[in-house]
């Protein structure tokens, strides 16, 4: 293994190892997110030659320090620097039709939050970017300047489940009129004192978090590519194979979610209709009853995972 030093903490690690870690031969192990490859390098202590490990992610960085980490497996290694929406031209181009373990840790690495120059920390200074994939042409700064009041207000509620989010919108709007808002800090000054003081500081965050999630969400579109990716790695998923999902926030855990209730066949017909219209066909079972949380032991170590939840879904071996 290449690496002196990894900068960032899997979360659940031993967890997503015990269901990801399947007993079978020539295994195919997608790492929809492999960041910095600690959940990749957990799961695959077991693989041989015949093995398999696809790793995407969208951010250059985590790709190439991967490509070091990984350069002398003993197994099959192959990386895309592809959002996993495109889960389709991996398959095309690694030639293969289905997998037999996908993993979406979703959200941001720990060098993302932390680099100020990546622009995603209210609490580094740094452009305002918040770009995963630094090819992508629209930025937190692009967004910020070329929306409306309207349409940001709206992004902050529907994305941030800001209680201030129109005040916040307004005094971004008057505040660009000025001058433009060129880094994190500049954002986060104006967002502060659009809050009223005393709700600045409670529930225990930060006041600008809400907002930045907003932003994040959107200059990044997760939760579409969020529910399209899962879709993709449902269609591809072998029988008996696994899907892991690990959330962050209300937002993503309910799109994990309602994505694998529909697998496991619960009709989303609109209510009242005589008879299902949607094909509901359950092809496999979610194996985590209640989502997991991280131990006390972990939450100790790393506070950043303290609101995740672990999803695990099961294909059935055989159709009903
Ligand atoms: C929480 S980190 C993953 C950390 C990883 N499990 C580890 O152990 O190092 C999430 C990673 O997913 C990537 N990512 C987020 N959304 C993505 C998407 N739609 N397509 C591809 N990669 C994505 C981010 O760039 C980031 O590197």
């Amino acid at each position: 293994m290449n690496i002196e030093f990894v900068p960032h903490m899997p979360v659940m690690e031993a967890e997503v190892v015990e269901f990801l870690r399947l007993q079978r031969h020539d295994v195919i192990f997608v790492d929809c997110t492999i960041g910095y490859g600690g959940h990749s390098n957990a799961v695959t202590q077991t693989f041989n030659r015949q093995d398999r490990l696809i790793g995407i992610d969208r951010d250059e960085e985590a790709i190439a320090y991967c490509r070091n980490r990984f350069a002398n497996a003993e197994f099959q290694v192959r990386f895309h620097r592809i959002g996993f929406d495109d889960l389709d031209q991996v398959f095309e181009e690694e030639g293969i039709e289905a997998a037999d373990a996908f993993l979406f840790d979703c959200g941001f690495s720990s060098p993302q939050i932390e680099r100020p120059e990546r622009g995603f920390s209210f609490l580094r200074d740094g452009p305002l970017d918040m770009r995963m994939d630094q090819r992508q042409r629209i930025s937190a700064r692009e967004l910020i300047h070329s929306w409306s009041e309207q349409e940001l207000g709206e992004m902050f509620k529907n994305y941030g489940e800001e209680r201030f989010a129109r005040k916040i919108a307004k005094s971004i709007v008057r505040r660009r009129q000025e001058s433009p808002i060129e880094t994190t800090q500049e954002l986060a000054d104006i967002v502060i004192s659009a809050i009223p003081m005393r709700y600045r500081h409670q529930e225990g965050i930060h006041p600008a978090t809400r907002v930045f999630q907003a932003i994040r969400i959107m200059v990044n579109n997760e939760l579409d590519v969020l529910r399209v990716g899962l879709q993709k790695a449902l269609d591809r998923l072998r029988p008996g194979g696994r899907i892991a999902a690990l959330s962050y926030h209300s937002l993503e855990h309910r799109i994990i979610k309602e994505r694998f209730r529909e697998f496991c066949g619960r009709c989303i017909c609109p209510p009242g209709l005589p008879q299902c219209g949607c094909g509901a066909r359950a092809q496999g079972s979610i194996i985590t009853k209640k989502p997991m949380k991280p131990c006390a032991a972990e939450l100790e170590r790393n506070i950043r995972c303290r609101s995740a939840q672990l999803r695990v879904l099961e294909r059935f071996w055989q159709s009903p």
